[in-house]
């Protein structure tokens, strides 16, 4: 391929791709499984692009959606002590 050439890579196309991520539209966490992802191509999946320019937000990213599903849990939840913990009583002092 000459330098300049321009490549336009259908990553909609490939992340639909069922060769790749059989029933696409399924929603199917076990895709990402080690054993799913270590049986295709590396590069089939690229929401965040790949090589030196792939987005630096890729795992901050990560981060931000880990704290707001955490925070989603901590409104649905409430959080108690089990019978059988052992409450420091200082520590527990500290925020009355
Ligand atoms: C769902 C969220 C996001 C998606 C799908 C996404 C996807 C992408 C993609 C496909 C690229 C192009 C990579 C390439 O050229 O090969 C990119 C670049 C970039 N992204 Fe994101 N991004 C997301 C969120 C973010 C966030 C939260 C930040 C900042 C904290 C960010 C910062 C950047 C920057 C600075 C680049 C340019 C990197 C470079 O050209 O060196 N992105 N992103």
């Amino acid at each position: 391929m000459e330098k300049g050439i321009q490549v336009v890579i259908p990553t909609m196309g490939m992340h639909y791709d069922p060769q790749y991520f059989p029933e696409p539209e399924k929603f199917d966490p076990e895709r990402f499984s080690e054993e799913a992802k270590s049986k295709r191509h590396h590069y089939v999946y690229l929401p965040f692009g790949e090589g030196p320019r792939i987005c630096i937000g890729n795992k901050t990213l990560y981060i931000i959606i880990g704290t707001l599903l955490f925070i989603t849990f901590l409104c649905d939840y409430r959080i108690e002590y089990s019978v059988g913990t052992i409450v420091d009583s200082f520590r527990l002092s500290m925020y009355k």
